[in-house]
């Protein structure tokens, strides 16, 4: 199978191609790609390597190079992972969210309608349905619950997964949305809160935590979403949405904690600094849908993965030293200097 990865050299876009070349070997990675900065070709040194990896620097929201792409690599299946991620940056500057995660995701779909596909896979987010509140644990979000969005980005995410039930019935596309809860693992890159508080402790800079630190998120290790995402494509029915989460909630203190704790540090470089406007104060996923269906369960617990991912970090100084001098460093003053 002919298999396009969009947003492949992005955090979990990268993890998913790298679990799809050794779990089926048998199958074409086809990356597209626009490298912002979010995307890094580091990132995809080894798969570059593959003979039955190809890369594309294309943006998904570009019709003649999208619908280029598909021409020449005649893909069976599409996984839409390319999307601007990060909620912070949305609140600065919402029009990019829109252009990739909704103009993106339609052009996408026109490229499968046009050329025929088997399935359309959107990588969605548990950010759709909004927050809970943390006096009541017994609330999760299931495939049910409606969409209410907090931030630009989190609307942007909702309005493509209404594009694409759209598309399922207005056209007969054939689709799935795995809507999942907060990653982390290898290649997460540093904007984000567990990289962020890793290279942040490493440098013996402070560890800046937004509002109270009580919000919560729901952890999990990136390679089991990848496992999700592989079982939605192959088992998943047309039309569906899955949830997909490993029950693991923390307070974003207890997250920061623990990454000083793993890596020796005491607790004084925590500093508590002003809240992200419209913050989102829970999220909690009821992943049973996808566990009954597809079989699907999560593997890694939350302590080993941080483990792993701190490893990882540790282990890989070539890869963000590059990232964290670069504009990052400007990203990083204007969002945290006086805040
Ligand atoms: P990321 O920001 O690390 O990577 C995004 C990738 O998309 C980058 O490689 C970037 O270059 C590429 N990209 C951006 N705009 C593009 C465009 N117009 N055309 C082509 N490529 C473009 O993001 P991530 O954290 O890996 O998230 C991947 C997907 O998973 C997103 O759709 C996100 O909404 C979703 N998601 C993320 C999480 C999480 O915890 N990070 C959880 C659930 C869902
Ligand atoms: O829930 C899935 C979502 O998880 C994905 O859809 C998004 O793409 C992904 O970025 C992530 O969104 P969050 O906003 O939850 O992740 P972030 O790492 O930005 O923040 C996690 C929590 O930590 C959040 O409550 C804000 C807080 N935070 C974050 C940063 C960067 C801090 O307290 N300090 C920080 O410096």
């Amino acid at each position: 199978m002919n298999i396009i990865v969009t947003g492949g050299a992005g955090f979990i876009g990268a993890n998913f191609v790298y679990y799809e070349l050794e779990k089926h070997p048998e199958d074409k990675i086809i990356c597209i790609d626009k490298l912002t900065y979010a995307g890094n070709m580091a990132t995809l040194d080894e798969a570059m390597k593959q003979e039955s990896f190809s890369f594309h620097r294309v943006d998904i929201a570009d019709r003649a190079a999208v619908y280029q792409v598909f021409e020449q690599e005649k893909p069976n299946i599409v996984v839409n992972f390319a999307a601007e991620s990060h909620v912070d940056r949305s609140i600065e500057h919402p029009e990019i969210f829109l252009q990739t995660n909704v103009i993106g995701t339609s052009v996408l779909m026109d490229a499968c309608r046009k050329y025929g596909i088997r399935r359309y896979h959107q990588v969605s987010t548990d950010e759709v349905y909004g927050d809970l509140p943390l006096d009541r644990p017994d609330l999760l979000f299931t495939e049910e619950t409606p969409l209410h969005t907090s931030s630009p980005y989190s609307a942007s995410k909702a309005s493509a997964d209404l594009l694409v039930m759209a598309y399922h019935r207005t056209y007969g596309l054939n689709t799935t949305i795995s809507r999942c809860s907060n990653n982390y693992g290898p290649f997460h890159f540093p904007e984000k809160l567990i990289p962020l508080m890793i290279l942040n402790a490493l440098h013996d800079k402070k560890l800046p935590v937004y509002g109270d630190g009580k919000n919560v998120r729901d952890w999990l290790y990136v390679g089991d979403h990848a496992a999700a995402i592989d079982l939605i494509i192959r088992k998943g029915a047309s039309g569906e949405v899955y949830n997909v989460g490993g029950h693991n909630e923390r307070s974003n203190l207890t997250v920061v904690k623990s990454v000083l704790a793993a890596l020796g540090k005491d607790e004084s470089s925590i500093e508590y600094v002003t809240d992200r406007k419209g913050h989102d104060r829970r999220y909690a996923i009821d992943p049973t849908k996808i566990q009954r269906e597809l079989g699907w369960n999560p593997t890694v617990k939350f302590e080993e993965g941080l483990e792993k991912t701190i490893k990882w970090y540790l282990s890989h100084q070539a890869w963000w030293a590059p990232i964290l001098k670069g504009a990052y460093q400007n990203y990083y003053e204007k969002m945290y200097a006086n805040r």
